[in-house]
């Protein structure tokens, strides 16, 4: 069984790769279950109903959120009814949505689970005591769990690959919208990698204007920053493959498409 999981989606150019890139990696790869993070999918801001039906369409089974889960305030008035919508899971109690879905592709339930990270971002409950109540719920049910740690810091992302070794298919991180070059298989079987990078405009910085970042860099002034209109784009993701009874994962590999890179780790 295979696993393609694109990260962060990042604006209309974002989402235009994910209408023109999905269709053809799920083709050329044939993952049964596919995962779009969709937390900057509404200008670089949260996510609207309409956005979350098109990645659908594209062909994403689940979407994933993280920090920008509420910055788009549509969200609240469809995330309790989206069934494969998930948002960090530590999130505090009474928070609208849920971190843990449980979707059925091809004959075999699968669990997906969003955390977040709380190293540079805000103090929300442990993401690792919410990990063990959130894998120990999908157990229940399934052995093939796919992890999104959204989260910023490298060691804590580690941190939750090595806790999690064993207990699940998959942790892979997001965020930072930079991929990085670490994915490996853990000594139980879980597959890692510290995050999957960014899809959307190739020339900004992290997928926004970059003149506006520089800037805020220079002066410290709260300046707005928009996502490109117009521009080279990119799409990061990764591909995991996994023993379906065990879910213990056999390989995890990078799929970087821009530019300079048609990449596609081996
Ligand atoms: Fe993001
Ligand atoms: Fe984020």
């Amino acid at each position: 069984m295979k696993i393609l999981f694109v990260g962060d989606v990042v604006g209309s150019p974002g989402r235009e790769m994910i209408s023109e890139y999905l269709p053809k990696l799920k083709s050329k790869y044939r993952p049964e279950l596919t995962i779009v993070n969709g937390e900057n999918a509404a200008a670089g801001r949260g996510i609207t109903e309409k956005i979350y039906r098109q990645f659908l369409n594209d062909g994403a089974n689940v979407v994933t959120l993280g920090n920008h889960s509420w910055d788009n305030k549509d969200v609240f008035e469809f995330i309790d009814d989206a069934k494969q919508l998930v948002r960090p899971g530590n999130f505090p109690e009474g928070t609208p949505g849920k971190g843990i879905t449980f979707v059925k592709v091809e004959g075999i339930e699968a669990a997906i689970i969003n955390l977040q990270g709380r190293t540079f971002l805000p103090a929300i409950d442990c993401p690792f005591k919410k990990a063990e109540e959130l894998v120990a719920k999908a157990k229940s049910r399934t052995n093939v769990i796919f992890v999104d740690f959204h989260a910023e810091a490298t060691s804590e992302k580690q941190a939750m690959g090595w806790f999690l070794d064993g207990k699940v298919t998959a942790v892979v991180g997001t965020h930072t919208h930079v991929q990085t070059a670490d994915r490996r298989i853990l000594p139980n079987g879980t597959a890692y990698l510290t995050d999957v990078g960014m899809t959307g405009p190739y020339d900004g910085i992290l997928g926004m204007e970059r003149g506006a970042v520089i800037k805020r860099f220079q002066t410290s002034l709260p300046i707005r920053f928009e996502v490109p209109k117009s521009g080279r784009t990119q799409l990061s993701a990764c591909l995991v493959d996994l023993d379906r009874k065990s879910g213990k994962a056999k390989k995890i590999e990078t799929i970087l498409i821009n530019d300079d890179h048609l990449f596609i780790s081996e």
